[in-house]
């Protein structure tokens, strides 16, 4: 019996396999400091768990709307245009299994066998995956440490063809924690709007900002609204990746299209989940902004461990909760540093080549962790790279 031909061109997340080889030494009785995984380490908020579990005795165990159930999408219209920056009704609020379905749905309904997708590279790696999947061409947009990782809008423009039919940013960037500025943001909008472009703007990160950098959202610049597809969701923001809870916000010609895919696919999201995020975006805040306070402390901490260590070199990001430091002075690839940090010094990171060709003088650090585990999870890896390093000169 055969398998389809189009699961030859079908991509992974790396995240999910190394998690299981790193678990599976583990189970041999090593100790391993686990930085490979983008989760929040923190409990989904005592208030959002409460609403659920009043919401499943209340009896909400039945299909919802299939595109979410009213009060969800109206918290997520208003909270939105406060946020965004741009007026969101709830007719355009598509609730979605985690952030992954809107972007399988912007994929599946808006790309034809053939097309150009423009991807960041490095960036997460599902983008190209599904637009392989899909029979389209996915075209790489170098993401460079030397450039703070923004994309370089010059470079962007000379990569769009008459075949481009949707462009991928991501700002809060995973792997990089790279921030899209406005200045660069409008810049992006003007090329999409003369070369008629769909845009999958992906905010999954739009809330874990430092230092005071601003979130734009590309929808909320003029005749940006009509061509963006915004990607947002719970998992991160909330610390609710295992509720499996995204949403989209489409412009009114893809409402249909939404529609149809949610019907096709999934039927709508667990319906007393979705009561869940109502708590979420409604309740109070607190604890997304302690969340956040506590997320910058460890981002100090590991960028100036890594700083410290010889060969590895760290830029502070923005946002997000990552870092992708270049390890090329330790005269390793990413993909061998990663291998041998995990065998030989129990701590699991992602090799940069993991999302994109671009990456593979990187390796990418989740923060995700207790300063704790960070802390001993810096000491094994200088343990490892400094006689590395040392024996190269
Ligand atoms: C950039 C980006 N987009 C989307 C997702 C998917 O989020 P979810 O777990 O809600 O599907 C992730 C998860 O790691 C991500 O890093």
């Amino acid at each position: 019996m055969r398998i389809a031909a189009r699961m030859g061109t079908i991509g992974t997340e790396s995240a999910f396999e190394v998690s299981a080889r790193a678990r599976a030494l583990e189970a041999e009785g090593r100790s391993i400091v686990y930085l490979q995984i983008g989760e929040p380490d923190f409990d989904t908020p005592a208030n959002v768990r409460a609403a659920a579990k009043a919401a499943l005795d209340a009896g909400a165990t039945h299909y919802p709307p299939f595109a979410g159930i009213p009060t969800l999408r109206e918290a997520i219209a208003a909270d939105a245009s406060a946020r965004k920056g741009f007026p969101v009704e709830p007719y355009q609020v598509f609730v979605t299994v985690g952030g992954k379905g809107v972007m399988l749905y912007a994929i599946l309904g808006l790309v034809d066998p053939g097309d150009e997708v423009l991807v960041p590279d490095p960036g997460y790696p599902i983008y190209e995956s599904l637009t392989r999947f899909v029979g389209a061409t996915p075209v790489p947009i170098p993401i460079r440490m030397s450039n703070d990782f923004r994309l370089d809008v010059d470079e962007l423009a000379s990569l769009i063809t008459p075949r481009t039919r949707l462009l991928v940013i991501n700002s809060p960037a995973n792997p990089t924690g790279g921030v899209l500025t406005r200045g660069d943001l409008e810049r992006i909008a003007e090329l999409s709007i003369r070369h008629d472009l769909w845009v999958l703007a992906d905010e999954i990160y739009g809330r874990i900002l430092y230092d005071g950098a601003e979130h734009v959202s590309i929808a909320s610049l003029p005749g940006m609204a009509e061509r963006t597809i915004v990607l947002d969701g719970f998992s991160k923001t909330f610390a609710m990746t295992g509720w499996r809870m995204g949403y989209a916000i489409v412009p009114e010609s893809l409402v249909q299209t939404y529609g149809q895919l949610i019907i096709n696919t999934i039927s709508g999201v667990a319906t007393f989940a979705q009561v869940g995020a109502v708590e979420a975006l409604v309740g109070p805040q607190d604890d997304v902004d302690a969340m956040v306070v506590e997320f910058k402390a460890r981002r100090d901490l590991i960028v100036d461990g890594l700083n410290a260590i010889p060969g590895i070199e760290c830029r502070r990001p923005l946002g997000a909760f990552y870092v992708f430091p270049s390890i090329a002075g330790t005269g390793l690839s990413g993909g061998e540093l990663a291998d041998r940090l995990l065998h030989e010094a129990g701590v699991c990171v992602l090799p940069g080549s993991a999302f994109g060709g671009l990456g593979d003088d990187h390796i990418r650090i989740s923060y995700a962790n207790s300063q704790a585990n960070l802390t001993e999870a810096l000491g094994r890896i200088r343990a490892f790279v400094e006689p590395l390093v040392a024996a190269r000169v």
